[in-house]
This record gives structure tokens, sequence and C-alpha cells, in this order.
């Protein structure tokens, strides 16, 4: 069994979805494992590294040629894997709402492309998701890069001066992400409060020592649709939202936004009014920036001023902590394909509850049943 890594291509993608220890693990199942030069150069990830942990490093060409298994943050362009074997495993992320294009290209290429968002929310893929471990890491930047573009400081201090309040920091959206956001800048003493239109988050919220705002008393309060997801809102409910999120935001210093629903846009969860009901210094950062943002007039990539009140967000917020999101993902891959491995033939045949969830494309065809025109 043949698998193959090579370089991430996307502008800023700094991640490698095989680091030496997984392809350490992947070749002590009995695999050969195959590197493109530079693969790690921006998770601080050596050639050597690799070739120390017995992998093979080479041009992109030498690692493709007769892979059975391509890996990937992201999916590489399939003009890129002409060499590896007739319908070789691809494991990657696809975003295949938005890349239909792509997704085409993998079933007439003849792969198995296999969708890492679509790992189903079951108990025994936790360790497989690539979508937590690297919310997980985006709840904690999204923290440290607004505290720091904030000018003034988090915790409390008491000092011979006089002292320093407590920054206020109010975090939207209390999934993975938003449940870091909550813990790191819990750590960093600010006085954090959290909403979220699932209800379960409600005790989740508290358990981190945060106070809970929620709209109370409306239809659909419960708001949980499939697999723990969130579902789109009655029109009622987002209106008594919004004038809750209206009366609070304005005495907040920091506001993390993290909403998403699956397969669609962003909420939006923030108003230019809103914006301009914060104090001046106020600091947003919009963690959906990439999937059409949370927030009124934020932009990917760029400190955008509003009302005295910065709004931030990075397109890709995991690749700011490369090296860390590179781990956890390489690992997510490995206990992936090594739940299924027959160790004694080398192949890799995906159960039907996973297998279906994640599977793409095969034998020339779309199948997976999100994606049927
Ligand atoms: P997500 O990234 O899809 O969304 C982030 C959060 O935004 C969610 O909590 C969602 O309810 C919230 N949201 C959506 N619309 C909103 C609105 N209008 N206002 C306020 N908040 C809004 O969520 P994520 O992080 O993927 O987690 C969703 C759930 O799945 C969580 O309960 C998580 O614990 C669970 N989960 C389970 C896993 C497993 O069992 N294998 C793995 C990962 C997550």
């Amino acid at each position: 069994m043949r698998i193959a890594i090579l370089k991430e291509r996307e502008a800023g993608e700094t991640r490698v979805a095989v680091t030496p220890e997984t392809a350490k693990k992947f070749i002590g199942l009995g695999a050969e494992v195959a590197v493109e030069a530079g693969a790690g150069l921006h998770a601080s990830i050596s050639d050597a590294d690799y070739t120390d942990a017995g992998a093979s490093v080479g041009t992109a060409a030498d690692a493709v040629k007769g892979a059975d298994i391509v890996l990937g943050i992201r999916a590489p362009d399939p003009a890129l894997l002409a060499e590896a074997k007739q319908g070789a495993m691809v494991a990657a992320t696809f975003d295949p709402f938005q890349r239909r294009d792509l997704v085409e290209a993998y079933a007439k290429g003849g792969f198995e492309a296999l969708s890492m968002e679509f790992m189903p929310r079951i108990t025994r893929a936790q360790s497989m998701d690539v979508l937590s471990s690297q919310s997980n890491l985006s709840g904690y930047k999204a923290v440290m890069s607004a505290a720091d573009q904030y000018g003034r400081a988090f915790p409390m201090m008491m000092t011979a001066a006089g002292t320093v309040q407590a920054a206020r920091v109010f975090v939207m959206g209390v999934g993975v992400a938003g449940l870091q956001a909550i813990a790191t800048a819990k750590r960093l003493g600010a006085q954090v409060s959290a909403t979220d239109v699932r209800s379960a988050t409600k005790e989740q919220i508290e358990s981190l020592g945060a106070k809970p705002i929620f709209v109370e008393d409306v239809e659909g309060i419960e708001g949980e649709g499939s697999g723990g997801y969130a579902t789109e809102m009655s029109e009622e409910y987002q209106k008594a939202q919004a004038a809750l999120v209206s009366s609070h935001i304005a005495k907040q210093d920091i506001v993390i936004t993290t909403a998403l629903i699956p397969g669609r846009d962003a909420p939006r969860l923030i108003s230019d009014a809103q914006i301009a009901s914060m104090k001046p210094g106020s600091v947003i950062f919009d963690l959906a920036v990439g999937q059409g943002g949370n927030v009124e007039g934020s932009k990917p990539n760029e400190l955008v001023e509003r009302h005295g009140v910065t709004i931030m967000g990075y397109s890709n917020t995991p690749a700011a902590l490369s090296p860390d999101a590179s781990a956890l993902f390489s690992r997510n891959l490995f206990n992936f394909l090594s739940a299924f491995w027959d160790k004694e033939t080398g192949a890799v045949t995906l159960d039907e509850e996973i297998g279906d969830a994640v599977r793409l494309t095969k034998d020339g065809k779309i199948v997976h049943e999100r994606l049927q025109a």
C-alpha cells in the first residue's frame, strides 16, 4: 500500500496532511509513504524529518507514482494524480458544495474521493473528525488574535496605580470553536458570555464558567437539526435573538462569532447598526468570514474599521497554527484509515456508515446522496 502526500498548493495554506509522526505509524502498518519535497516546510517539518521517519521524499510525480492512497489538507488538482493507481483513494477536504467542478473532475479521473468534512458525528468517528480538530484550534486563535488587536488588557488587574477592568468577551456560536474560544478567554481572565441557537449549549457554557445569553419563550428554541448541527431558525426567533444581542453587544469589548449552518452561507449575526452601538476600540473576530461571514462588512484577512470598532477574520484560521493543525489533521487521517486497514492484505475497506458518509466519487461516478443533482 503506497501513500502519497503532496505540497499544498492553495495560497496561504501552510498545513501538511501527514507529519513524520503519522508517516511512521502508517509505515508501522506496512505502508510505504512518499512525500513531495518541501511539503512540510510551512509546518516547521523538513524533508529530513520525513526521511528519518522512514518516508521517501521526491518530486510530486515521484510521490504520486503508483500511489494507492493520496492524502491532502485540500484535495489536489486531479491533473497532479495522473500517475496514481487506477481508482486510488484520495482523502482530503473537498469543499464539495462549492467545488462541484472538482468533484466532477475526481469522478472523471476514476478516483475514490473521500471528503473529510463529511465525517459523521458519531462517537467512534470523533478522533477522525478534521472539522473538530481544526475548529478547536481556530477558536483559540480567534481569541488570541482579537486580544492582540485589542488595545487594552484582558484580565482585571489591581495595581497600586488603580484597577484595570477585565475585558468583556461575548462568543456567538458555541460549537467546537466557540467552546474553545470561551475556555481561552476565561484563561486570559476575561468576563465571558456566550449564545447559540442550540439550547443544549447552555449547560456547556455554564460548565466553562461563562454566562449564557439565550432567547427564551420563542418557538423553535431547540435549534438542533441532524447530527448535532444547527438548523435555520424561524423569523420570530431571529427577531428575538437580534433584540437580545443588540442590548448585550453594546456592552462588550470583544465579540467572537463562529456560527455556521452546514451547506449554507453563514448566518448574519451582527449588523452595521449593532457595530455602531459598540464602544470604540472594541474588536470583533468573525470566524465564519470565509463562509460569507457572521458580521456585516467583515472581509477575509483584512482589518476593517467601522464606527471605531475593528472587525477581523482569517480565510484560513488553522493555517495560522500550522504545526499543531497539521499534527491533529494527520492524526485524524491516520485514525480514519487505520480503523479500516487490513494488516494482512494492506487493503483499506470502509464500512457502510462511515464510507457512505464521506465517499463522493467512485468508479467514474458521483455517488454521494447530498450531491445528486
Ligand atoms: P458548526 O461549526 O456547524 O457551527 C458553530 C456553532 O454555531 C454551532 O454550535 C451552531 O449551533 C451555532 N449557530 C448556528 N447558527 C447560529 C445562530 N444563528 N446564532 C447563534 N449560533 C448559531 O458547529 P460544530 O462546531 O461543528 O459543532 C456542532 C455540534 O456537533 C456540537 O454540539 C459538537 O459538540 C457536535 N460535534 C460532535 C462530534 C461527534 O460526536 N463526532 C464531532 C464534532 C462536533
